[in-house]
């Protein structure tokens, strides 16, 4: 495994992280792909209170017992279920931000969040208090490290300007390449990492069958699904290997909900070490770059 540093905070994330979002129920598959992850050398793991309603942060409590010390655990908050139980609302609150934390802490079993990520963002946002929030929680010892995830430019400049986050989280793939205009700069001009999701496009940049994405028609996802297999490494190695050619990236957070597919990301990362750094090039030449039309 290969190593980023969070700078601000000394923080040491491996460049592969596991993305909780899709986590089997199952405890014990779950239990296994934690181990395996350990064994490969992951030590990130993100989730949020969000997720099945607060049940993955439950599951990942259960699994890291005895082992707290083993993994960085990144959450989020500011999302909160409705009494529908089917939708949520937005609350960034400092009083939302101190609410969720605690749940999450008992979730998690654990008396600290490594790195809390605000999920998501707006313009009107109480960014002063907010951050002031996320600072205090530093101090307090229940937080060592905050972020936002956020693919918003219009947000991440917020955050960049005028808070000492160490991460943002945003997507990136070679269907989403609209980080490439100003979020990856704006992040490295503040010394904070990106942590990436969406590497896999949910999978479709693999071999699942395409669907629309983002602006991109079937069609068009398909084609570029065929040019990341085309190449003589793997779709996975091609997608780690064309998404940590961005030194802004800081780790990659791949979601798997089985432990065979997480199994095929950490060979997958082990392959991308060997692909020539002409080849990713030539896959960038490919490939079309989109951009943000609101947010910016
Ligand atoms: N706003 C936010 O903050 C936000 C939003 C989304 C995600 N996230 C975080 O980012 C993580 C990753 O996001 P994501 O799940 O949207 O994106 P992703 O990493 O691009 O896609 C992961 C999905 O790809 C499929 N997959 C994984 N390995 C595979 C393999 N070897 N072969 C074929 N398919 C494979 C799985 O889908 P199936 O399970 O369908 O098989 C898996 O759930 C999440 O778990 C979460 O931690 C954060």
């Amino acid at each position: 495994m290969e190593y980023t540093n969070l700078e601000k905070v000394n923080l040491k994330l491996s460049k592969l992280a596991i993305g909780t979002m899709s986590m089997p129920d199952d405890f014990n598959e779950a239990q296994n792909m934690i181990d395996f992850a350990f064994e490969k050398g992951i030590n990130l793991l993100d989730t949020a209170d969000l997720y099945e309603k607060g049940k993955i942060e439950a599951l990942m409590g259960k699994a890291l017992k005895g082992r707290r010390d083993d993994f960085l655990i990144a959450s989020k908050v500011g999302n909160v279920w409705n009494s529908d139980g089917v939708s949520w609302h937005w609350d960034p609150s400092p009083k939302q931000i101190r609410k969720g934390l605690e749940m999450s802490l008992k979730r998690l079993k654990t008396d600290r969040i490594d790195i809390y990520q605000l999920h998501g963002g707006t313009l009107e946002d109480p960014w002063d208090d907010i951050f002031s929030t996320f600072e205090d929680l530093k101090s307090e010892g229940k937080i060592r490290a905050y972020g936002v995830s956020s693919i918003r430019p219009n947000v991440v400049r917020i955050v960049s300007k005028n808070s000492n986050a160490s991460t943002i989280m945003s997507q990136y793939s070679p269907l989403d390449r609209r980080p490439e205009e100003s979020i990856f700069q704006m992040a490295t001009e503040a010394g904070i990492k990106i942590l990436a999701r969406g590497v896999y496009a949910k999978g479709f940049l693999i071999n699942k069958i395409p669907k629309p994405y983002l602006t991109y028609t079937e069609a068009e996802v398909e084609s570029t699904q065929k040019l990341i297999n085309s190449f003589e490494y793997s779709g996975e190695a091609m997608l780690i290997g064309f998404s940590l050619a961005q030194l802004a990236i800081g780790s990659l957070v791949i979601g798997a909900s089985s432990l065979a597919q997480l199994k095929s990301t950490c060979k997958g990362f082990q392959e991308s070490k060997k692909i020539p750094a002409g080849l990713i090039s030539d896959l960038q030449s490919k490939l079309p770059v989109n951009f943000y039309d609101s947010h910016r």
